[in-house]
């Protein structure tokens, strides 16, 4: 499957153009959980400008990582550093957890984000990972997203090649999460999601859209 090119320093704007209410986002119940493990530091790798540690609100120390120097000029929380998920700057087995959220679909291989993951996190630690479906906002895209390299209808299997199938955790969502009020609201929905302005004259606001996805946890044996 294609990876999605990164266009966060070609066109920050993109990213930025519509923000995802927190009912519909994994950032909260992904902090929650690594705060009630009573994790040590958890690394985010792919942080972009910061969102999940705003979801931490410095209950546990953080490290964001990203292979954008824009995004990280923008991060609004530090330390962040610049490497890519393949090749984490972390020794093995040194961190309690390591979230990879919304940017796994961004590599031709996400299993070799996986597997570095898995190296730096220590046994009895968590990895959270999530995916968008093919099938999301079917009111929107009625024929379906393009395949990415990392979508939803494999995610969990993806995860467990790496690290087992006994190891894997499912959170899946099927529900009305979103609603656009507006044909503006729509046209900065359909460039967030890279979808072409046309799909916005497709359809009649207010619009509510169906979000299917998963969440997958993983715990180092
Ligand atoms: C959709 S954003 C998600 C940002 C953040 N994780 C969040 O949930 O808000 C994807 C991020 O992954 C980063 N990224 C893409 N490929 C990467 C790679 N190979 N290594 C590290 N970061 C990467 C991009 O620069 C971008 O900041």
């Amino acid at each position: 499957m294609t990876a999605l090119p990164p266009d966060y320093d070609a066109d920050p704007g993109r990213s930025r153009s519509f923000r995802l209410g927190w009912q519909e986002d994994v950032h909260g119940p992904v902090a929650e959980r690594v705060v009630a493990e009573r994790v040590d530091v958890v690394v985010d790798v792919g942080c972009g400008i910061g969102r999940f540690a705003d979801a931490l609100g410095g209950r546990v120390p953080w490290v964001g990582v990203d292979r954008s120097p824009r995004q990280l000029a923008d991060a609004l929380h530090r330390p962040v550093l610049r490497a890519d998920a393949t090749e984490l700057p972390f020794g093995d087995a040194c961190v309690g957890a390591v979230v990879a959220l919304w940017m796994l679909y961004h590599l031709d291989e996400p299993r070799h984000a996986l597997a570095e993951a898995r190296r730096v996190v220590r046994p009895g630690g968590l990895v959270a990972v999530c995916a968008s479906a093919r099938s999301n906002d079917p009111e929107l895209v009625p024929g379906g997203y393009p395949p990415t390299s990392f979508d939803a209808e494999e995610a969990a299997e993806t995860v467990a090649d790496v690290f087992g199938p006994d190891a894997v955790e499912v959170v899946r969502w099927d529900e009305p999460l979103v609603r656009l009020a507006d044909r503006d609201e729509v046209a900065a929905y359909a460039r967030s999601h890279l979808l072409p302005a046309r799909v916005a004259d497709a359809v009649e606001p207010p619009l509510s859209l169906t979000k299917r996805g998963c969440l997958v946890w993983a715990r180092r044996t």
